[in-house]
């Protein structure tokens, strides 16, 4: 059998890395190719990760680079359909919900291949979310669906997806987490910032309709404050830091630092006494990890996060950051339950699947 993944983002390596490992295990005889859409291309946001997480050098580099949605989504169809025509793949693997995901999605199904989609049935209902276009054309057309969550199961049959395409396998991410959380324990991120276990607030903003407008200030004004409080940790993502010219605050306790590696970055996600963030995956990770996550935005896609008991929305508005210090004294340290399959064999779980 010949399995095609096709890559493009920070996250999504995360999320592909196990089910790579575990097919090219399971499967050594099969051809397992990796293509890498270019989508994110520092240092820091793409090769840091495929090293860190053991995913072997791609196999194809399409180099799309940064661009509007519609440049970015041309260019990768447009350099992705000659690799699919020369590797005829019998599957074609994409995670997530980035634009590499629509754009490998739409030209594998347009070639007649059958996709895989890691991370299906996700909604945030708010289709201003370039990813919620992303994800509803990728459950819409790709084959095998990989489910994390129940209530994806609800949002798919609402749309008319059939059951038997469905399958319950767990969270590919956390499986990541899980087999490097030894390394993660000992990198001591926070201690080279100077920090110590539990005393920071570690922060990640990204998303367009927090950082592309006059909110960003605004929430930078907040963090400001927030770090006379509670030391502030914010490594920041390129298309924020680009945003951020000109408002970088010179606040003592806010630490302002490059996008992290991922085990220095899960370091300080464990190490955290709270976590505010407009990510997904982090909304997850952290609920793994019971540590407190406060989400700067109006919805989640992921609300098992919300039930798990770590996760809570405060919507988007920067003001609401003023109030976590009072909400952390009043949750204590709340027990919270990670989902069921959240327990790093979910990449086992789709190989059981495709195999058989
Ligand atoms: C993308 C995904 C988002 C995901 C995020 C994870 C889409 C629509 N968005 O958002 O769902 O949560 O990745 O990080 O697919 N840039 C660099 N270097 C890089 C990558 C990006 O400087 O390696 C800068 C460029 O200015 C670029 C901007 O960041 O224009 C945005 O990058 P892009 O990949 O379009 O979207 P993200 O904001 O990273």
């Amino acid at each position: 059998m010949r399995i095609l993944y096709v890559v493009g983002t920070r996250p999504n390596f995360v999320k592909t890395a196990p089910v790579i490992g575990a097919l090219r295990e399971r499967h050594p005889e099969g051809r397992h190719t990796i293509v890498h859409t270019g989508q994110h291309y520092d240092r820091l946001m793409s090769e840091v990760f495929l090293e860190e997480l053991g995913v072997p050098a791609p196999d194809h580099l399409l180099e799309v680079g940064s661009g509007s949605h519609a440049t970015q989504t041309a260019r990768t169809m447009e350099r992705l359909e000659p690799v699919l025509v020369a590797e005829r793949p019998d599957l074609v693997m994409v995670p997530g919900d980035v634009n590499s995901t629509l754009a490998a999605t739409l030209t594998a199904v347009k070639m007649g291949l059958p996709v895989a989609h890691i991370e299906s049935g996700l909604r945030s209902f708010d289709m201003s979310m370039p990813e919620e276009v992303n994800r509803i054309v990728a459950d819409r057309f790709a084959q095998w669906l990989f489910l994390h969550s129940e209530e994806a199961v609800g949002n798919l049959q609402a749309e008319g997806i059939p059951e038997q395409r469905m399958h319950m396998v767990g969270n590919t991410m956390i499986d990541t987490l899980v087999a490097l959380e030894e390394r993660i324990r000992a990198a001591g991120s926070a201690a080279h910032l100077g920090l110590g276990p539990g005393s920071y607030v570690l922060v990640t903003l990204h998303r367009p309709a927090l950082v592309d407008g006059p909110l960003l200030g605004e929430t930078v004004t907040q963090l400001a404050a927030l770090a006379q409080q509670l030391p502030v940790v914010f490594p920041v993502h390129p298309r924020t830091r680009k945003m951020m010219e000109g408002l970088e605050p010179d606040a003592p306790g806010l630490h302002l630092v490059d996008p992290l590696g991922y085990l220095d970055f899960l370091s300080l996600i464990a190490d955290a006494r709270a976590v505010l963030t407009d990510s997904g995956g982090i909304q997850e990770e952290t609920t793994y990890l019971g540590i407190p996550c406060f989400t700067l935005r109006d919805n989640t896609e992921r609300p098992v996060t919300i039930n798990a008991g770590t996760n809570t929305l405060l919507g988007l508005d920067p003001a609401a950051i003023a109030g976590i210090p009072a909400a952390l004294t009043e949750r204590g340290d709340a027990p919270s339950e990670p989902p069921p399959l959240w327990d790093g064999k979910a990449a086992e779980r789709i190989a059981d699947v495709i195999l058989s």
